[in-house]
């Protein structure tokens, strides 16, 4: 069918059949379709929606655009965990190395970030020599050794969401839900995994801020990725508070390292954490089921073995062999490290969790525009989670930053940010809920 009759019956309401889809995909990828008409397909689908099978057609479309990989040479069960993206969400530095040392092989892609949420592959090239986009012979043997490799999309993986999204981006189409399913699943498809985990960010500082559109997303994306093949179930979690206590790129790296060596583990990041990990190992079959899961990934927290999954990763990707010895030599430590203090003693009640995340893009630490460079030394540390007790003296935050301008910008934009209360806020759960 012409790109133009595929656009009508759309808009009409109508259901696409999988051979127009893969049409319109293979046109979308070579730029026989053109960008009008790839705006008005995705404006059609934001208010008409799409069927399960539809999003199933377009995300198996979208995977076979480029190059899809396998992994033949494992022998073990290939997982992998997605985030919707977040504040303070540096999971997956410790996800991947935990699931490694329990038997899985993590092939992570990850992406930059964008806005106010953080990126992996951000995080990661803040250390010193790490190789983010290696050749696929060197992640291919790293994974082989490792059993985890967190990188950036180097090959040429489902090209036909990279044009896609660049148009939704600037066509307010991006908020469709089949659109981000079809999107997130077939960069995940095209990796070759044997299941996935999803975190699907629920809250202020998240893509969906309220618990319907998150779970709406979730359940969409468990059945489309089941419907292409990929067992996958996703966990529904607490974004209205930064995760990690810090914020920003080498800081959440520090955080990562305090968390993986046991020197500091902050509890909602525990929570979060382990529950991936019980989800990716019971999607494996390592594990019978999440509590079974969940003591299989304490022990390798507990007795280093992540740790040194982690060490061994960064050297063989070219970063530093003592990172986790020495984490100071090998990242980036920003000018001015400064207090922000409270305008009132009190309890933390509640964060504008995005605010948290444009401050960092404030400091340098984020991009407003892809091409953007960022600032791996700026950033936030010492964040307190929502229910602490607090005095005028209490740091609320510390701000890393190039200059004493930037502190005092910042010290507002987190004096806005942060709410705090004469009483004790109610405590909210971490997971909010799973599909499966
Ligand atoms: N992340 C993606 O990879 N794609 C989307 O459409 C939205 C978020």
């Amino acid at each position: 069918m012409l790109p133009q009759e595929i656009i009508r019956a759309k808009r009409d309401g109508g259901e696409l059949d999988p051979a127009d889809i893969a049409d319109f995909v293979r046109g979308l990828t070579d730029g026989s379709v053109s960008e009008g008409q790839v705006a008005a397909l995705a404006m059609a689908v934001f208010f008409n929606g799409m069927s399960r099978a539809e999003a199933v057609a377009l995300t198996l479309s979208m995977r076979d655009s480029g190059e899809v990989l396998s992994w033949p040479e494992l022998d073990i069960p290939v997982v992998d965990k997605h985030s919707t993206g977040g504040v303070g969400d540096n999971v997956s530095l410790m996800l991947a190395p935990i699931a490694a040392a329990c038997g899985l092989a993590v092939p992570m892609i990850s992406g930059r970030g964008l806005g106010h949420t953080g990126g992996t592959l951000d995080k990661m090239e803040s250390i010193s020599g790490y190789t983010a986009m290696p050749d696929n012979a060197l992640f291919r043997r790293v994974v082989a050794s490792c059993g985890c490799a967190i990188i950036g999309q180097t090959g040429n993986l489902a090209p036909a969401d990279k044009r896609f999204y660049g148009i939704r981006d600037v066509t307010a189409t991006v908020e469709s839900v089949p659109l981000i399913t079809a999107s997130i699943l077939s960069k995940k498809l095209a990796a070759g995994l044997g299941a996935l985990v999803l975190d699907v960010k629920c809250g202020n500082g998240a893509f969906m801020d309220n618990p319907d559109r998150a779970t709406e997303l979730a359940r969409s994306l468990v059945e489309v990725a089941t419907g292409a093949g990929m067992p996958t179930t996703a966990l529904v979690t607490d974004m209205n508070q930064p995760l990690a206590s810090a914020a920003g790129n080498a800081v959440e790296v520090r955080n990562a390292i305090e968390f993986l060596t046991g020197k500091v583990r902050d509890p909602r990041l525990l929570e979060v954490t382990i529950a991936l990990a019980a989800e990716m190992l019971v999607s494996g079959g390592l594990a019978p089921n999440p509590d079974e899961g969940a003591a299989q990934a304490l022990k390798a927290l507990e007795d280093g073995s992540a740790a040194e999954r982690f060490n061994r990763m960064v050297a063989e990707l070219g970063g530093p062999a003592d990172l986790l010895a020495d984490p100071d030599r090998h990242l980036g430590q920003a000018p001015v490290i400064a207090d922000c203090l409270p305008q009132a003693a009190g309890y933390v009640a509640g964060y504008d969790t995005r605010g948290v995340g444009l401050a960092v893009v404030e400091l340098g630490g984020g991009r407003v525009r892809p091409s953007d460079p960022v600032d791996h030394a700026v950033g936030l540390s010492g964040l307190l989670p929502i229910g602490t007790r607090i005095e005028k003296d209490t740091p609320i935050a510390v701000i890393h930053a190039r200059n004493d301008g930037q502190v005092q910008t910042v010290r507002q934009r987190l004096h806005k940010a942060i709410l705090i209360t004469e009483t004790k806020p109610q405590l909210t759960p971490g997971i909010l809920g799973r599909q499966a």
